[in-house]
């Protein structure tokens, strides 16, 4: 819906109409899922679905559900529909399929069908397996079994297009240039004469979060960047140029590798490491903050995403697989509040976002990096030596990713120092050196991953230029793990 500049939110299936009144919503679309309507505890639609005379499309499940709510008959099929399906309609005049061919590709997944609309709808399409693929009432209520969501619907976002702005009549308002009207003038109100900090770590989030409330409030914001010696080369140079000269924003850099390396000697064990990365970055931020005098409000680049997951999670069923440290706790006794202005978008938003306010793309393009940086990529124990001989090898396979063109194509790419050692032969002496992995991922928000089938002459390059650069590793491997069962980083 946002590609198609329509703003929209995610509410649970049993929102009130209390919780979604205020949105002032022009329609409404029922998701698909995994449920079947029969099942004890399947999700249904609260009735103000059905009653609010708002404009609803139902998607699979979604679908489903409309038809067994208004009387309809659900059953499972015989055959279930998993894959590429021939759509056919035969609606002229039907506005979900305006300008649309009789016949399209469609992507389906399901079990379950419609084996009889409620009354009042009648169907609007049908595939090989599904006589009714597509219904509709003639007033707005509509319900698709395939996947218009989905790359494999090629026409899916004509579709989408065709709900939102032909049945629901939504403008095309929300852009990057609206959001950042809106959100400034939403963050002055906010702010009022205030002062806001906010801590940039080098990525796209706190970046656009930072460059939005300067844009907002100028010099009541001071930037803190804790630079904790594990990012990757030129990478806190990078961060100081784009805003410190770049912006002219008020950025305190803190140099506190000594602090980190400190708190990190000895330490092998991957979540003690992210504790001791943790505190540390909480004592020099507060430290820092605490150089500021008074300050009322701390920004940050929560997305979307992360605000719905907050909501949703139940904590019975999401188990801790790794601690994750962004930002840190706050001192105790400032009791600030918070300003997140990207609370409500999606990555690829902030993203346009971030271009449209003028940060470099380099910047805004960055692939997602852990908080705890390199540390969590020096396997065993972190020293500034081996931190040297990662950052090598990690510019390496950045460098050679990038001349492939690949950058943008991968979720990560990059290097991990292994606390394997092996034999190798250079000249002809016997080396013993250390093992470097090279990772590189295909992923969409990181839940699950895939090994990316990286060009061999990538590779090759990649694995030379290692063993010739990086200062005592003399073997390279790449890593075949998909997620899961591995994750996307080795700690
Ligand atoms: P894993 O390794 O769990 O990583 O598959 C999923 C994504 O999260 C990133 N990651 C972190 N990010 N703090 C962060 O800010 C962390 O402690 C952390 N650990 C992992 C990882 O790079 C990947 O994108």
């Amino acid at each position: 819906m946002r590609e198609s500049n329509v703003y929209c939110e995610i509410t649970p299936h049993d929102a009130p109409w209390e919780a979604v009144r205020g949105l002032n919503p022009k329609g409404v679309i029922m998701s698909g899922g995994p449920a079947s309507v029969y099942e004890a505890g399947a999700p249904m639609a609260p009735s103000w679905v059905y009653e609010s005379g708002l404009p609803t499309l139902g998607i699979c499940y979604g679908m489903q559900v409309m038809a067994h709510q208004l009387g309809g008959r659900v059953a499972p099929s015989a055959k279930k529909e998993y894959g590429h399906a021939a759509l056919t309609h035969a609606a002229d005049g039907e506005p979900l399929f305006e300008g649309l061919p009789a016949s399209m590709p469609v992507w389906m997944s399901h079990g379950d069908r419609i084996v009889e609309p409620p009354a009042g709808f009648v169907g609007l399409a049908h595939s090989e397996n599904s006589p009714i693929a597509a219904m509709g009432n003639g007033r707005g209520m509509l319900g698709i079994q395939f996947h218009p969501e989905v790359a494999h619907t090629p026409d899916g976002r004509a579709i989408l297009d065709n709900f939102v702005h032909g049945v629901c009549g939504c403008g095309r308002s929300w852009t990057p240039a609206n959001f950042i009207a809106d959100t400034v003038s939403a963050i002055r109100e906010q702010v009022g004469d205030g002062k806001v900090i906010c801590a940039l770590s080098g990525g796209v989030d706190s970046a656009v979060a930072a460059a939005l409330v300067h844009r907002a409030v100028g010099d009541q914001l001071t930037c803190i960047f804790v630079d904790n010696g594990l990012m990757r080369r030129e990478e806190p140079e990078r961060v100081v140029e784009a805003f410190d000269r770049h912006m002219g924003l008020n950025l305190a850099r803190v140099n506190a590798a000594e602090s980190f390396l400190g708190a990190l000697a000895g330490v092998t064990d991957p979540e003690e490491k992210r504790r001791r990365i943790g505190r540390v970055f909480i004592e020099v931020f507060d430290a820092q903050a605490a150089r500021l005098g008074r300050v009322d409000f701390l920004a940050q680049g929560t997305l979307y995403p992360d605000v719905i997951e907050s909501e949703t999670t139940d904590s019975k069923a999401s188990a801790k697989i790794k601690t994750h440290h962004n930002v840190g706790g706050l001192p105790e006794d400032m009791r600030l509040q918070l300003v997140e202005p990207l609370r409500y978008l999606f990555k690829d938003e902030a993203r346009e976002v971030g271009l449209e306010l003028g940060l470099p793309e380099e910047m805004v393009y960055r692939q997602p990096f852990p908080g705890p940086g390199l540390a969590i990529r020096v396997i065993g124990e972190v020293t500034l030596e081996r931190l040297e001989t990662l950052r090598a090898a990690d510019w390496i396979v950045m460098d050679e990713i990038k001349s492939a063109g690949l950058y943008r194509e991968l979720w990560q790419s990059f290097a991990v120092l292994t606390d394997t050692r092996s034999v190798g032969v250079a000249g002809d002496f016997r080396t013993y050196g250390s093992v470097v992995a090279v990772r590189a991922v295909t992923s969409d928000e990181a839940m699950t991953a895939d090994w990316s089938r990286l060009p061999y002459d990538t590779l090759a390059r990649i694995s030379s230029r290692i063993v010739n650069e990086a200062p005592g590793v003399n073997r390279v491997v790449y890593d075949i793990t998909s997620k899961p069962p591995g994750t996307i980083e080795w700690e």
